[in-house]
């Protein structure tokens, strides 16, 4: 059976490098010998060249937030999917919703970020809301029910495990084989519910993840 995938996403946190520093070193301390979980961490990108300094010695992943579509160019404070690459990033978010919201990122936006990632050689974890079409598989591709309304810092809470379900369910459809996650409020509480009821591979973490005894609690309850 596959590793269950648990992506912390830290959005634009924690405020310093040294504390970004402390998170990891307390979370990766914990869960490296704990089996059938990978964890992956998505800090923002200044502080990934120490992360990855760090993480070749566990069993961690690292990815970014976000990245351009193009290789290089004049597209000024944009990161491209080959710097990622480069600095030793295995994974990209794509498409989260708070991007369309503050920044008005667009679903073509978004389609050329993943095209360029995956040519990028990057797994791309697509966020898919309520509306958008669920994409057919493509190697590299997980994709993450996340719904806006679900967000903990939008004053969201979790889905209920069986509308997940059935939402899983349907996507199913149209992407066959990959990883499907859910995001959105999940935590240690909630985490085997989705991984058990759901059909889930995994989750996609926000606010959970930014406290390390609590992400250390939810990789350990998803591993049970
Ligand atoms: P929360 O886990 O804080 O609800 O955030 C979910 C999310 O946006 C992850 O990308």
């Amino acid at each position: 059976m596959k590793d269950i995938l648990l992506i912390a996403n830290w959005k634009m946190n924690p405020g310093t490098a040294k504390e970004a520093q402390e998170l990891f070193e307390t979370v990766a301390n914990a869960v490296e010998g704990v089996a059938g979980v990978k964890v992956v961490l998505c800090p923002p990108f200044v502080y990934i060249p120490e992360i990855v300094r760090a993480a070749p010695s566990v069993a961690l992943g690292v990815g970014g937030q976000d990245c351009f579509w193009e290789g290089k160019g004049a597209f000024t404070g944009e990161v491209s999917p080959s710097m990622l690459k480069e600095l030793g990033c295995e994974y990209v978010i794509l498409g989260h919703s708070e991007r369309a919201k503050y920044l008005g990122e667009t679903e073509d936006m978004v389609q050329k970020k993943v095209a360029a990632a995956l040519s990028a050689d990057l797994k791309v974890v697509l966020c898919v809301g309520e509306n958008e079409q669920t994409p057919a598989d493509r190697e590299n591709l997980i994709v993450v029910y996340e719904p806006e309304w679900a967000i903990s810092t939008e004053g969201g809470r979790a889905a209920d495990v069986s509308r997940v379900a059935e939402k899983v369910a349907a996507m199913r459809k149209t992407f066959k084989a990959g990883p499907i996650l859910y995001g959105g409020s999940v935590d240690s509480s909630n985490i085997a519910s989705f991984l058990k009821e759901a059909g889930v591979q995994g989750a996609l973490v926000g606010g959970a993840s930014l406290n390390a005894a609590e992400f250390i609690s939810l990789v350990k309850n998803a591993a049970m």
